[in-house]
């Protein structure tokens, strides 16, 4: 399973590299915005200084919704740098945008996937990535693990290369469950994934390890 951080906070996601377990990076515009990140430029650059860190795939959101629109924007945010994966929203127009892409070699994520009928299209217009948002559909009610089940079912079925991204991860269990269930790729927070690393069996385990080393030296 792939470990992709979803924030653009540059001190967390160097701590998540650092790490040493980190694939990826997802951001949004609500990410970018959080950060203090506007305007045109300082967005490019901030994708570009969050793949100096990184090894791996960096989704970069599109804002557009006109088909002709995206594909101008995706295209230069590919150029940016060669970790860069163009992040567009399921809709027609972005359906049409991503066999472009796909069509061009330019990988994509498709993202706010609420339904297997959405993660189906995305994967027949050769996404790279679909990211179903299960936070989203738990807060209202819905099982968003449900929804991962339900599109490794139909991938595997056919066979589609496309990613699974689990997205909108809210904690360690959502991790876990996607992990059983196939998930390709995880996306959250910082503490979502130090999260993982915690078991009070380990803290006191070393501590009486490390007072019984003490007592003969
Ligand atoms: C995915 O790429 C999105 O950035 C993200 O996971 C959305 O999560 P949220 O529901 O916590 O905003």
């Amino acid at each position: 399973m792939k470990f992709f951080i979803d924030t653009a906070n540059l001190d967390e996601i160097r701590e998540a590299q650092e790490l040493g377990v980190l694939d990826g990076v997802t951001t949004n515009p609500s990410l970018m915005a959080k950060e203090g990140i506007t305007g045109r430029d300082n967005i490019l650059k901030h994708y570009v200084a969050i793949c100096d860190i990184v090894d791996g795939d960096v989704s970069a959101e599109v804002i557009s919704t006109d088909y002709d629109e995206i594909v101008k924007e995706g295209e230069q945010l590919a150029e940016l740098h060669g970790q860069i994966v163009v992040k567009v929203p399921m809709i027609e127009d972005g359906v049409r945008a991503l066999k472009h892409f796909s069509d061009n070699g330019i990988r994509t994520n498709c993202t706010l996937v609420f339904s297997a009928g959405q993660a189906l299209l995305a994967a027949k217009a050769g996404a790279t990535y679909v990211s179903p948002f299960i936070g989203r559909l738990d807060d209202i009610s819905t099982d968003g693990l449900n929804l991962i089940a339900e599109i490794r079912h139909i991938y595997d079925n056919y066979g589609y290369e496309t990613q699974i991204l689990a997205a909108s991860i809210r904690h360690t269990m959502h991790i876990i469950n996607c992990a059983k269930i196939g998930a390709d790729v995880m996306t959250g927070s910082l503490s979502s994934i130090k999260g993982l690393l915690k078991h009070p069996l380990t803290d006191s385990g070393l501590e009486k390890f490390l007072a019984d080393y003490n007592k003969g030296n």
